[in-house]
């Protein structure tokens, strides 16, 4: 069988789930069993809708990274309905339910800013950066409970060197997508929209940081920021920007949702620190989904050897 290499493939060549399904139920529909029989008959073509829905549409020829963790992963189940995305509802099962219909088609990330070469790219453009590797991160929620998630993508510095940030670049701006008449439940939500984030520009460009296109294999579901995201794995999860439209190199430390709406709860930083407490509840420990026993939490998430450097020197309790 010809596999060909993630960063080969187009958003045009992959089949997503929906197709599949709407094949196999067209199949049903018409009381014909054994789908195999029918291939290259172009039945299967009949059915075919069009390519609006990109989640559920398989990665092959992933690259192993050396940052994966060996830790027992969360199951595709935990991680697409215990979700933190305030535009499709507050409650955990409400990203699940609500983000189904979300369109990401003719998606485009405007990367802009201090930079010598400003561009906007598709996802094919993505795609092509880089080749995709899969990296097994464990992920830890501010609010205490932590998953560990095959992603899909390639280091977010990849992306940056295309555009070629200019000495003045010192931080990174991250805008998710917003459009209120697709996202009814963000005006219950209580923070501002477009969701917005930042870095400084060493820790966008540190390796760890990914810019991630998919998981368990492949394309994000919806309601984990589809089609293309931030994952910061030695940082509070609510640093990882979904549903990226915008990234943006300045001079000037950007404001941030949470800090913008309690800066005294969340900092710029917001680095996993079991010995910085949240005002309101402890840090120490964290519940793995799916585990009954709480486990400490590790300082940067586990991930100092890689990370620590960049804070030498920082008080981390400030800078929190
Ligand atoms: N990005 C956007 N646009 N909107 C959000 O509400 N929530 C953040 C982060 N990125 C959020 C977001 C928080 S608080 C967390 S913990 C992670 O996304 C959750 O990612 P997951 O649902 O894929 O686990």
């Amino acid at each position: 069988m010809l596999i060909r290499k993630a960063p080969d493939l187009t958003y045009a060549d992959v089949t997503p789930k929906s197709v599949y399904l709407n094949r196999r139920k067209f199949l049903r529909d018409m009381g014909i069993v054994g789908a195999a029989a029918f291939a290259g008959k172009g039945l299967f073509d009949l059915a075919l809708t069009p390519q609006v829905a990109f989640a559920g549409t398989k990665f092959t020829g992933l690259v192993k990274s050396p940052f994966s963790t060996t830790e027992k992963q969360n199951t595709f189940e935990d991680v697409t309905h215990y979700n933190n995305f305030y535009e499709f509802g507050t409650n955990k099962g409400d990203p699940a339910k609500n983000a189904t219909k979300f369109n990401t088609s003719n998606w485009k990330v405007s990367v802009e800013g201090e930079v010598k070469t400003p561009r906007k790219f598709t996802m094919d453009d993505i795609l092509k950066i880089a080749p995709l590797e899969e990296r097994i991160y464990r992920h830890r929620c501010v609010e205490a409970w932590s998953i560990v998630v095959p992603w899909i993508g390639f280091s977010f510095s990849n992306l940056a060197k295309l555009v070629e940030p200019t000495a003045k670049a010192q931080y990174v701006a991250f805008e998710s997508y917003f459009d209120p008449s697709q996202m009814p439940e963000a005006k219950y939500a209580g923070i501002d929209f477009p969701y917005v984030e930042g870095l400084r520009l060493d820790e966008a460009m540190n390796p760890l940081a990914l810019l991630c296109v998919g998981m368990y294999g492949e394309t994000l579901a919806n309601q984990d920021g589809a089609p293309v995201r931030m994952i910061l794995p030695w940082k509070y999860g609510f640093k990882s920007t979904k549903s990226l439209v915008k990234i943006k190199f300045q001079s000037k430390m950007p404001p941030t949702t949470w800090n913008r709406l309690a800066s005294n709860e969340y900092g710029f930083y917001a680095n996993v620190n079991p010995n910085v407490d949240h005002p309101r509840w402890s840090q120490a420990k964290e519940r793995r989904l799916g585990e009954i026993f709480k486990r400490p939490t590790l300082m940067f998430n586990g991930y100092s050897d890689q990370v620590a450097a960049m804070y030498n020197g920082m008080d981390l309790k400030k800078n929190y």
